[in-house]
């Protein structure tokens, strides 16, 4: 069976972005794949301290919950990441979560290891929600942040939708056709 990974970015429970990954993940779930969600909010994962404990080995010597999330990315077929925009980038708890895959970086660029079995390359996809009704730029900081971890983490940025104009809290349930998007996008990740 194939393997999805759904991150859950926003510390806010039901807000746009999770509203809008559930339906992804319903989507995933409807094409056969197995999906693990993964709900940084609920997990304790510090912030890269720079210690460089990772050159060695490629491995992350905190030990939290991030253990479980690295055990998930080694082993999956499809990665799809939903975040709201906060100050023109990923949330803090997403960020994160991105910060401490340097420990893949140091596997790939410093002990020349792929990420996965068989250096097989992952699938994933961006959602992120933003309240601004439009604007120049206002998704190019998370959408660069998010390239840059795909990369690193061997896994091929295959699309996004980037929702503009939702601020309060599950208004998104009122853009239908946002919701059949992200269906869509969940049902497609692993045959793009
Ligand atoms: C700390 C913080 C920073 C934010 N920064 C931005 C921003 O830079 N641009 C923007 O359009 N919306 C910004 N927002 C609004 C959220 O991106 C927006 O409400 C989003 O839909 C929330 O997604 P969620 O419901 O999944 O948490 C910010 C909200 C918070 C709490």
């Amino acid at each position: 069976m194939k393997k999805v990974v759904a991150i859950f970015g926003s510390p806010r429970a039901d807000g746009n972005s999770d509203i809008l990954l559930n339906h992804a993940i319903q989507g995933a779930a409807a094409s056969g794949a197995e999906v693990q969600k993964i709900v940084i909010r609920n997990l304790q994962i510090a912030p890269c301290n720079s210690c460089g404990g990772c050159f060695e080995k490629g491995e992350c010597v905190i030990h939290d919950d991030m253990q479980q999330v690295y055990s998930h990315f080694v082993d999956t077929d499809g990665i799809i990441v939903a975040s709201p925009i906060y100050f023109m980038g990923v949330s803090a708890q997403l960020k994160a979560l991105i910060d401490r895959c340097q420990a893949f970086w140091a596997r790939k660029y410093i002990l020349h290891l792929p990420v996965r079995k068989g250096a097989r390359i992952a699938n994933g996809f961006l959602i992120a929600t933003a309240a601004r009704s439009a604007g120049e730029e206002l998704f190019t900081g998370a959408v660069k942040t998010i390239k840059a971890f795909f990369h690193v983490v061997d896994t091929k940025y295959v699309g996004d939708i980037l929702c503009c104009g939702l601020e309060e809290k599950g208004m998104v349930y009122t853009k239908h056709d946002l919701l059949q998007k992200a269906f869509d996008a969940g049902k497609q990740l692993l045959t793009w």
